[in-house]
């Protein structure tokens, strides 16, 4: 697999992480609800680069993005996607490294997100990175499906 490198989202990666969310993630968010979490939370979005990508003014093309945000006074994980062909090269565990990273630097102590209860996958993927399962939110989902809530506790002397 190609070598990749993160770095902070910016507004030109936009239209990249929007294609990321909607081709990899079963959802209803719209363009323009991925542009809100974006801007609410600048600070908390990577995305992972090709190293063989040529670094230039125009928008790069990205493999995989994490998206956080603050909610309810701890860290929350938005979305993160890697892009199939990349998968299982290590690109979502430093992606979600680099969030929890940032939540520590800023203080908080607990990660939450939540998953489709029929995402398996995904849900051994947060279990690997020690997220926790916690408790079912019926019908969280528009389409009507259950959300089930990880949580991990992320270590502030890292
Ligand atoms: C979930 C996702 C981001 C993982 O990205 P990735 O780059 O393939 O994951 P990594 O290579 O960093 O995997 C890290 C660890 O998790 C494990 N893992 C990753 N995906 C897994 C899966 N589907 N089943 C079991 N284990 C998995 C890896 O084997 C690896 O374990 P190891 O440390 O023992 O080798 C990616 O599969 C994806 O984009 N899925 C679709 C979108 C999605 O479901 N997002 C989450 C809901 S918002």
């Amino acid at each position: 697999m190609d070598e990749f490198r993160l770095r902070k989202a910016v507004e030109s990666d936009l239209q990249e992480i929007i294609r990321l969310w909607k081709q990899n993630i079963k959802t209803i968010n719209t363009a323009s609800d991925i542009a809100d979490f974006l801007h609410q939370s600048p600070n908390y979005f990577f995305v992972a680069v090709p190293m063989s990508a040529k670094s230039a003014s125009t928008a790069e093309k990205l493999i995989g993005f994490v998206g956080g945000a603050v909610r309810g006074g701890h860290g929350h994980i938005s979305g993160i996607a890697v892009d199939k062909e990349y998968r299982n090269g290590k690109v979502g565990e430093k992606l979600i490294n680099a969030v929890e990273r940032k939540f520590i630097d800023d203080a908080f102590e607990t990660v939450t997100l939540e998953v489709r209860k029929s995402s398996r996958s995904a849900m051994r993927f947060y279990e690997k990175q020690c997220y926790k399962p916690s408790y079912i939110v019926k019908g969280y989902y528009a389409d009507g499906e259950d959300a089930l809530v990880y949580a991990k506790k992320i270590d502030t002397r890292r």
